[in-house]
């Protein structure tokens, strides 16, 4: 059975794209899911004198087991500031320092919420840009706007409109996995 690791980009307790990561990832059929959590990997700012002194942090080197173990990645980004998340931020700037390629080309699906109308657009592009660019694989996205009013606790996403946009996003990652 082919492997999905999901994460939600944020480090909240209450993280609503960790809550549509999940949700996403689980609706894949006839997948195995892993969820990861960003607060498992807290490492101090990235530096590169911090690199040159003590090394690549040994967190980001167990971030990047999780990936290489996967077929294929889900990630839902919460966006600060019209940008990533400072805990994804530093995770991906540490274990970005191990080797060239951050995802070794696996297929990604990238998504995005937000409480607002936007649903993340802004990091959700700056995430598609950074990954099609760099991989060789399917590199699919989504943006989930309105958080609160489309997706309820125990039923998923309740408006059908956006719940068919986003499962032809997944019908796609899975058949590149
Ligand atoms: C520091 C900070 C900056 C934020 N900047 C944005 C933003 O640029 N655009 C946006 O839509 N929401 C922004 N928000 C609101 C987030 O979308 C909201 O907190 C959301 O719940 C974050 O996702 P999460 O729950 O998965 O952490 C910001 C929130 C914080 C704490």
């Amino acid at each position: 059975m082919k492997r999905v690791l999901a994460f939600g980009a944020s480090s909240s307790k209450a993280s609503i794209n960790r809550k549509f990561a999940i949700y996403a990832a689980n609706a894949i059929e006839n997948v195995e899911v892993e969820i990861l959590d960003l607060n498992d990997f807290e490492m101090p700012i990235f530096s590169v004198d911090r690199e040159n002194e003590n090394g690549i942090h040994p967190l980001a080197y167990k971030f990047k087991e999780h990936i290489k173990a996967a077929d294929g990645i889900l990630i839902s980004f919460a966006e600060h500031n019209a940008a990533y998340s400072a805990a994804y931020k530093n995770i991906y700037d540490w274990a970005s320092r191990i080797e060239k390629s951050f995802f070794y080309d696996k297929p990604l699906c990238l998504l995005a919420t937000s409480p607002g109308a936007r649903g993340g657009a802004r990091v959700l592009d700056i995430a598609f840009n950074a990954y099609s660019f760099a991989n060789k694989n399917l590199v699919t996205k989504f943006s989930l706007p309105s958080f609160s009013q489309n997706f309820k606790e125990g039923e998923g996403l309740v408006n059908s409109e956006l719940k068919d946009a986003l499962f032809t996003e997944l019908e796609k990652f899975k058949a590149a996995l």
